[in-house]
């Protein structure tokens, strides 16, 4: 089974930025703890910061893996261009959160491109992308 993560906007500095928000792991070393839990799943990683790289990046992998994890930071809440191309391709995405998004700031509450995707994980800190994991191994 081959899963993609894709994390969007700000999430490179996981570890530094708001740590009561986002906790103070960095992917890098989250990512050790997920693979080593998954051995028979080959699991990427991509980050990118610009909307069009992550455009992009799904394109790219979305007709030929088992699945997409898809962290799309602050896109998540206006990025039709992001729902456009999860729409685009024929792998599952699944949305994740690390924080609730429904228990921040009103314009976290709406996600444009849960509409496109397979389900929504969020609220469980990093364990979030474990979560999905497990989904997308039901889904297979
Ligand atoms: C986030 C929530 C978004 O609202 C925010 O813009 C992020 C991270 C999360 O993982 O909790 O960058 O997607």
């Amino acid at each position: 089974m081959r899963i993609q993560i894709i994390n969007g906007p700000n999430l490179n500095l996981l570890g530094v930025r708001e740590p009561g928000i986002y906790g103070d792991k960095g992917f890098d070393e989250y990512l050790h703890t997920l693979r080593d839990a998954y051995p028979d799943i080959r699991i990427e990683y991509y980050q990118s910061n610009v909307e069009g790289e992550l455009i992009n990046k799904i394109h790219e992998v979305g007709f030929n893996l088992d699945g997409i994890i898809l962290n799309a930071g602050a896109y998540t809440h206006y990025s039709w261009a992001l729902t456009d191309a999860i729409k685009c391709v024929s792998t599952p995405v699944v949305e994740v959160h690390i924080s609730n998004v429904h228990k921040r700031e009103e314009f976290r509450h709406q996600s444009v491109i849960s509409c496109a995707c397979a389900g929504v994980i969020c609220g469980f800190g990093l364990d979030s992308y474990r979560l999905a994991v497990e989904a997308l191994k039901q889904m297979k």
